[in-house]
C-alpha cells in the first residue's frame, strides 16, 4: 500500500509536487528549506522508506553508508546525479532515480538566454540602463553576431540537441563532440569532432552540456581555452566544475575570451567572486530548469520513480 510509505522530502518543492506527494504518502517536508547536514539528514530518515532530494543535497558514501536500513530508494529532484554515490547506493540495494527529459527544452531555453547575453553584453547594458545612459551611440555595447558563426556543443544528449536546434534558428553552424557519434536523423547536420580538443579550435561559442564526471571535470583549463579560436563565447549550463575557474577569470579579463554565460558554479552558492568583477560575464543563479511547468514535471517524474518501486515495478528513470 503506498498510503503507508513514509518519505522524506529534503528541500521545498513546489506546492503541486507536495499537493501530490501528500494524496500518496505520508510526507516529511523541510519547511525552512536549509539543505540538511548529514547527520539532520540520517536522522530524519529513520523509519523513512524513501528520500526524495535535489542537488543541494549531499548523498556520497558517507551519507548512504548511515542511511537506515528502512531505506529502499532515493528519487533525485534532478537529471544530474553527481551529488549520488551510485556504486554505494547499489551496495545497499538502494534504488537509485533521476528527472531526464523533462527539463530538456528549459535548460536548452537557458543556454540560449546566456549567448544571447553574454555575445550582446546584457550585463553591461543593464548595468548601463540602472545607472548613467547618456543615449544611443554608433559604438556603444557593440557585441557579436551569433549569425553564420560556428557553436561548438559538447554533450549532445537531450540538452545539448535542443540548443542546437535553437542555435540553428539564430543562423548558427553547429558542430560537437559526444562519446558517440549521433546517428544521421539526430545529428540534423551538424558536423561531429571525434575529440573534444578538435571541437574547440572550432568554437567560435562553445556550449557545455556535458555530466560532471571524473573525466569532465576541470575540463575547460587554460591549455584547453587556447585552443578556442579569437574572440570566442563561452557558455556553461551544465555543471560549474566543468569549468577552471580561475583560468576563464585571467582569460575573460585578458579578453582571450570575450565573454561568457554561466547559469552554474564550482562550489555554488559561493562563486568564484572574480567572475563578478568581469564585466563580459553574464552570470546566472542556476535556473536552467526553474520554469512552474517544469519544476512541477520533475517532482511529478520524482513521485513517479517512487510509486513504481513501492509498486514493484521497473521505475522509469533508474540509475541503479
Ligand atoms: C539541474 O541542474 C539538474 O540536474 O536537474
Amino acid at each position: 500500500m503506498l498510503g503507508q510509505k513514509k518519505i522524506l522530502i529534503t528541500r521545498n518543492v513546489p506546492d503541486a509536487v507536495i499537493n501530490r506527494a501528500r494524496a500518496t504518502y505520508q510526507t516529511t517536508l523541510n519547511n525552512d528549506d536549509e539543505p540538511y547536514g548529514a547527520d539532520q539528514m540520517i536522522e530524519l530518515a529513520q523509519g523513512k522508506d524513501a528520500i526524495l532530494c535535489t542537488l543541494t543535497n549531499d548523498m556520497s558514501r558517507t551519507v548512504i553508508e548511515r542511511l537506515p536500513n528502512s531505506i529502499c530508494a532515493i528519487a533525485t529532484f534532478s537529471v544530474g546525479y553527481e551529488h549520488i554515490d551510485l556504486e554505494a547506493a547499489r551496495e545497499r540495494g538502494i534504488i537509485v532515480t533521476n528527472t531526464p527529459g523533462v527539463l530538456t527544452e528549459a535548460t536548452a531555453d537557458v543556454a540560449l538566454l546566456l549567448i544571447l547575453g553574454a555575445s550582446r553584453r546584457a550585463r553591461e547594458g543593464a548595468e548601463m540602463i540602472a545607472g548613467d545612459w547618456s543615449g544611443w551611440t554608433p559604438t556603444q555595447l557593440m557585441g557579436l553576431s551569433m549569425q553564420t558563426k560556428r557553436l561548438g556543443i559538447l554533450g549532445m544528449g537531450d540538452i545539448g540537441r535542443a540548443c542546437a536546434v535553437r542555435a540553428r534558428a539564430f543562423g548558427m553552424e553547429i558542430h560537437y563532440h559526444n562519446r558517440t557519434r549521433l546517428s544521421p536523423e539526430l545529428e540534423e547536420g551538424a558536423t561531429y569532432h571525434g575529440s573534444a580538443e578538435e571541437l574547440l579550435k572550432v568554437s567560435d561559442f562553445l556550449s557545455l552540456h556535458c555530466p560532471l564526471s571524473p573525466d569532465t571535470k576541470y575540463f575547460l583549463n587554460e591549455e584547453r581555452i587556447a585552443l578556442l579560436p579569437p574572440n570566442p563565447v563561452v557558455i556553461n549550463t551544465s555543471r560549474g566544475p566543468v569549468i577552471d575557474d580561475e583560468a576563464l577569470i585571467a582569460a575573460l579579463k585578458s579578453g582571450r575570451v570575450a565573454a561568457a554565460g554561466l547559469d552554474v558554479f564550482d562550489g555554488e552558492p559561493k562563486l568564484n567572486p572574480g567572475y563578478l568583477n568581469c564585466k563580459n560575464a553574464f552570470l546566472l543563479p542556476h535556473l536552467g530548469s526553474a520554469t512552474i511547468e517544469t519544476r512541477n514535471a520533475m517532482g511529478f517524474t520524482a513521485l513517479d520513480n517512487l510509486d513504481a518501486v513501492f509498486s514493484g515495478e521497473e521505475p522509469p528513470n533508474k540509475l541503479v
